[in-house]
């Protein structure tokens, strides 16, 4: 089961699923462009289900989950991929839009791995991946609501690792930098603000290989990126100042800065 199915990255880790046979539950909300994804999937000669299911909504969770038991059978795989955020200074973000940052971002995978899990060991077989971001790395400035959810998800799928290590189901985490499609292709579209160059030029279909290698490998979490970023990573790990003083000096934080200003003038 793919939720964030019709999103930029979401539709080439369905077809890349769907190019190793995988059935596949295509999931979104409002999933206005799901349905042709699904026909396309279906072309490959792979079945699919489009399902609607807005995540932050417990009933629709487990509606969703029995409609894709129902339609294609015991999920063996789910890769929670769906994501929301807003940019603008925290304290001018309602609690609504924090709410639904967490509701969508972190809420929803962790309980939909909660009702998955069961089948898995039952069936001793599963993997979940998690896609993060590198703002749950860094906390870039303006994103708290986004850096936070993504951070726990790194945290979420270390600790499920552990706890069902040789059962037979396992998790990833996926943590792509800034990736020419979706949320970040959306936000330079719209305010004509690039990210840092360190940063950009991942590819949605590098993204959607790290999924299908996380499983296929057993990896524990794999950084999408144009260069490597664990060396810059691990410095900042062993000395935040240092860490705060390298995110500033690479841009991020002024890259966010400016595409905010950007949508405030848009606005006004
Ligand atoms: N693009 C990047 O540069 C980048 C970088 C790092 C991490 N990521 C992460 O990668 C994932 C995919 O990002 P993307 O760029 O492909 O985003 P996107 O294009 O905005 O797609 C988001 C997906 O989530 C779905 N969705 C949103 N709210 C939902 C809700 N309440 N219930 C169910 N589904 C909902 C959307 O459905 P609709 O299409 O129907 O709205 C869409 O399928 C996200 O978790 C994002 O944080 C992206």
């Amino acid at each position: 089961m793919l939720t964030g199915a019709s999103g930029g990255l979401g539709a080439h880790m369905a077809h890349a699923f769907a190019r190793q046979k995988v059935k596949l539950a295509l999931v979104a909300h409002p999933g206005i462009d799901l349905e042709g994804l699904r026909k396309s999937i279906a072309a490959e000669g792979v079945q699919a289900a489009a399902l609607t299911s807005d995540l932050r909504d417990p009933v629709q969770r487990r509606e969703l989950l029995k409609d894709v038991r129902s339609q294609l059978g015991p999920i063996d795989i789910l890769i929670n991929n769906a994501g929301v955020e807003f940019n603008a200074a925290y304290h001018d973000l309602s609690e609504g839009q924090i709410g639904e940052v967490l509701s969508v971002n972190l809420e929803a995978p962790m309980i939909l791995s909660r009702l998955v899990l069961p089948e898995m060991i039952e069936r001793r077989q599963g993997h979940i991946v998690n896609i993060s971001s590198l703002a749950g790395k860094c906390g870039p400035a303006f994103q708290e609501p986004y850096a936070a959810t993504k951070a726990g998800l790194v945290a979420f799928t270390q600790s499920l690792r552990a706890t069902y290590r040789g059962s037979g189901v396992s998790a990833s985490v996926v943590v792509p930098a800034f990736v020419e499609a979706g949320i970040y292709a959306r936000l330079k579209a719209k305010t004509g603000c690039a990210a840092p160059r360190l940063l950009t030029g991942s590819s949605p279909a590098q993204v959607a290989r790290a999924v299908l290698r996380s499983i296929e490998d057993d990896v524990p979490e794999i950084i999408v990126s144009r260069y490597p970023l664990r060396p810059v990573l691990a410095l900042a790990a062993l000395s935040p100042r240092l860490g705060d003083w390298i995110t500033t000096r690479i841009g991020v934080h002024e890259f966010f800065r400016r595409a905010v200003e950007a949508e405030k003038r848009d606005r006004s």
